[in-house]
Formats: structure tokens, sequence, C-alpha cells
């Protein structure tokens, strides 16, 4: 089975948390453009210089941008397997491109799985969130704390606070989602891809909603 997914839903909902889990267990890469754009930043590129503007007021970057990065990544061999696009598409434009590639691939999609969690609890989840800037492990102070306070659980370095993951950047982030991404939930109900998935409770209580989700997507898909 090869699995087509994509993670929609607001800032800190737990789309990277969640897709961690089911590309491990589904053997699929994870492609967050978020990830791949600051990569850029650290490795001062030119993508990265024209990225870090925008991530920096909580604004997107401009669609050419990102359908550029996904045209490329979408051709990598590591993608015939299936992939999960975390975070992308996030615009009308941006979703029309993604479903012309694949089309093109001739890879339909299996799921749109949509994530959603109120505001409260996106606040509380973003201002806790710690990362580590080696290998990109996600820990959150409270909810998914490190074994050694402050320290990455793999490798020991020390946590950093992403710079994007102020309260006041967060609250624009917010603005934004509900503007530009929030109607994407009505393009892909229309195309009967979309899963609408409860992300309050604990980390492993989503897990098994959003799990069970894909597999009723896929058996469908398949049947
Ligand atoms: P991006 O990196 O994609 O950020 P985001 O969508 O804002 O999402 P986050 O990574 O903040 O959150 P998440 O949903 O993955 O949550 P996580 O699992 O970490 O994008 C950043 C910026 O890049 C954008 O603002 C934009 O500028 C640019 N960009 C990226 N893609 C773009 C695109 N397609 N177009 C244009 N611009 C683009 O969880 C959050 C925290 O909560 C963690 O600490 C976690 O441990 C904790 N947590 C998770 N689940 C739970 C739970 N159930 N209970 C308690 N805590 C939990």
């Amino acid at each position: 089975m090869s699995y087509q997914l994509i993670f929609l839903g607001p800032p800190g909902a737990g789309k990277g948390t969640q897709a961690e889990s089911v590309c491990r267990d589904r053997g699929i890469p994870q492609i967050s453009t978020g990830d791949i754009l600051r990569g850029a930043i650290k490795a001062g590129t030119e993508l990265g210089r024209k990225a870090k503007a925008y991530m920096d007021e909580g604004l997107l970057a401009p669609d050419d941008l990102i359908i550029g990065i996904m045209e490329e990544r979408l051709r990598q061999s590591d993608c015939e397997a299936g992939f999960l696009l975390d975070g992308v598409p996030r615009t009308v434009p941006q979703a029309e491109a993604v479903e012309a590639m694949l089309e093109n691939l001739g890879r339909p999609l299996t799921a749109v799985v949509s994530i959603d969690v109120p505001d409260e609890d996106i606040i509380a989840r973003i201002t806790g969130r710690r990362s580590c800037p080696k290998d990109g492990m996600v820990y959150h102070v409270q909810y998914k704390a490190p074994r050694t306070e402050g320290r990455c659980d793999l490798c020991g370095t020390e946590l950093v606070q992403r710079a994007d993951d102020t309260r006041e950047t967060v609250e624009n982030r917010l603005r934004v989602y509900k503007e530009q991404t929030a109607p994407l939930i009505d393009f892909y109900s229309e195309r009967e891809v979309l899963a609408m998935v409860d992300g309050r409770g604990s980390i492993d209580e989503i897990a098994a909603r959003v799990a069970d989700a894909i597999d009723r997507a896929a058996s469908r898909q398949g049947s």
C-alpha cells in the first residue's frame, strides 16, 4: 500500500508530532516545508534568505517558493513509496499546484487529515515547545518533557525555542491560518478526501484517531 497523505491544522496542532509516528510506522518520508525552510535559513542559502523575513513575522512564504520546493521534493526517489506532506499546502494556489503534481505522477491522495485544536491549547503547546538544533527532535516542557531538563534525549544537545514561537508571532500565525489555510478544509472536503480529527487530548490518544482515519481512507481507496 502506498500512502499519499496531507496533514492540515493550525500552528502547533501537533502535525509534526503525529507525522513522526505515522511516517515511521508506514515507511514513508515526512515532508515539512517549515523544516525545509528552517534548514535553508541555517545553511544561509538564497531560499533561506528569502523565507526568513516571512517566518519571523508569522506570515506565509510566497507560493512560488513553496511550489518550487514541492516540485523538486516530490520527484525524489524516496517519495515513490508514498509521502506525508506536513504543513503544506497552506493556500488554495499551493493546493491546486500539489493536485496537478500528483496527477502528473499518477498518485491519488489517500487522505487529508485535519487536526483540529482550540486556540487556547495552541498557545500552550507552542510556547512550551523546545527542539533540538542538532537532530530536530521536538519536545514540550510539560507535555513531552525530555528526560534531562533542557537537553535532547538522543544527543544531549541543549534544546532551543523556535524564533517564531513567541506569543505575539503565534497569534499572527493563527490569524494567517484562519484566513489563508482554513479554506482548504472545504477544498478537500469537496474532493471527498478529508478526515477531521479531534486534536484535543494526549499525544497517544490523537495518534490512535489519526491512524484510524488513515486506515479507513486507505481501505475506501482500495475497495
Ligand atoms: P511550520 O514549521 O510548518 O509551522 P506550523 O504549521 O506553524 O506548525 P508547527 O510546526 O508550529 O506545529 P505542529 O502542528 O507541527 O505542532 P508540533 O507537533 O510541533 O511553519 C513555520 C513557518 O514556515 C510558517 O509560519 C511560514 O512562515 C513558513 N511555511 C512553512 N510551510 C509553508 C507553506 N506551505 N507555505 C508558506 N509558508 C510556509 O507540536 C507543537 C508542540 O505541542 C510540541 O511541543 C509538542 O510536543 C506539543 N504537542 C503535540 N501534541 C500534543 C498534545 N496532544 N498534547 C500536548 N502537547 C502536544
